[in-house]
């Protein structure tokens, strides 16, 4: 099966074409356009990524049309590919159409079926492509469900269990920030740039993790939800009392590294703790906080010392953050058990969310 995918929920315009052919993946191309306009705003302006988007689109189907077929010529594409794919939801509604658009219109040009993605699927699909540790095909299927995910970025945090391929159960989500904005607001407090999450990660790099003792809230709470509004403003006060200590490296890198800590912590005892009560197989991990190196590092400690029969699968780097690999090799798992959608119907839905009810 050959599948072009499309992905524009947020500030990344990509495309990726798939090749997988008896459950191996031949071929994998991917291009990744990050819009580095929001940079200047400090955070995404809806408006303006969705005409970035459609101002980027056009390139990048022909640099994935020049990796697939040598030119950029989208009738050559068309002929090399079987199922086009789109992100479907849930992000920024207006963002989203722009790429499920143009999925929708060449389906419908080339005559071939088309798949409307779930982005959080997409993540969770990540850890399919090469340089993480699960393989497609229903034997291996076998040894990695029933499986946990843990998805953290920008607007998500969730648990879900995966009885099996393409099935979710959410046991529990953010009440009110997201982790990824958790890192990107304290990144924002102490004058980090934007994307805080990487930048917040590196300034903790030089900094002692348990300088300052952060709120965790919820880590003891028997529910799966999480909430990270209360850490962010406890960092916030604290950081207004010791507005003159701004200018000491070590002090931005304590307060990155304790604030990193407290983030990290909450989401592996929750997630080591869920994994546990739902005996799962596998915990993997998703989303662009998964690039995080703490949070890798610290989940596969934990779950090495008190659940060491449980898999532990999380992206390539590469893979981790907003990408169309990730919404191929989703596309992939429906096309498989011909869960295709109509493109003539089908619209973004900026709220999908996945595994609820
Ligand atoms: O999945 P993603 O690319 O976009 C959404 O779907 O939201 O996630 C982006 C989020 C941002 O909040 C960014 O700061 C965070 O992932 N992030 C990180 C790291 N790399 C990206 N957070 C912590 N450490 C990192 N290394
Ligand atoms: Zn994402």
């Amino acid at each position: 099966m050959r599948i072009l995918a499309i992905e524009s929920s947020c500030d990344e315009s990509a495309a990726a074409f798939l090749e997988v052919k008896r459950g191996r993946i031949l071929r994998l191309e991917s291009i990744v356009a990050t819009q580095a306009i929001h940079a200047k705003f400090g955070g995404v302006v809806p408006e303006v990524a969705a005409r970035e988007h459609s101002a980027a689109m056009p390139h990048v189907l022909d640099v994935i049309a020049e990796k697939v077929v040598g030119v950029a010529d989208g009738r050559k594409l068309g002929r090399a590919v079987d199922v086009v794919a789109a992100t479907q939801g849930p992000g920024l509604v207006t963002s989203l159409k722009v790429g499920l658009d143009t999925g929708r219109a060449l389906a419908a040009a080339w005559g071939k079926k088309f798949v409307g993605v779930n982005h959080i699927a997409g993540h969770v699909a990540a850890s399919w492509l090469p340089g993480a540790p699960l393989e497609l095909g229903t034997v291996a299927d076998r040894a990695v469900f029933p499986a946990l995910a843990l998805v953290v970025s920008g607007g998500h945090t969730e648990l879900l269990l995966m009885p099996r391929q393409g099935e979710y159960r959410l046991l529990g989500a953010t009440r009110d920030d997201a982790a990824g904005e958790a890192f990107d607001k304290t990144a924002k407090l102490l004058g980090l740039g934007y994307p805080g999450g990487p930048a917040l990660a590196k300034a903790a790099l030089a900094g002692d993790p348990s300088a300052f003792d952060f709120p965790r809230p919820m880590i003891h709470d028997k529910h799966d939800d999480f909430s990270f509004s209360g850490l962010k403003t406890a960092v916030r006060y604290f950081v207004e009392q010791n507005r003159e200590r701004l200018v000491e490296p070590k002090f931005i890198a304590d307060v990155s590294a304790s604030t990193q800590r407290a983030i990290t912590s909450t989401l592996v005892a929750k997630s080591v703790r869920a994994a546990e009560r739902e005996k799962v197989r596998t915990v993997i991990l998703a989303g662009g906080v998964a690039a995080n190196a703490e949070l890798r590092e610290s989940l596969r400690d934990a779950l090495a010392a008190k659940l060491p029969a449980v898999r532990f699968a999380v992206p390539a780097f590469a893979y981790c953050t907003d990408n169309a690999a990730m919404i191929a090799v989703a596309a992939y798992f429906q096309a498989n058990r011909r869960r295709f959608t109509d493109w003539r119907t089908s619209d973004a839905d900026g709220g999908w969310e996945l595994g609820r009810g």
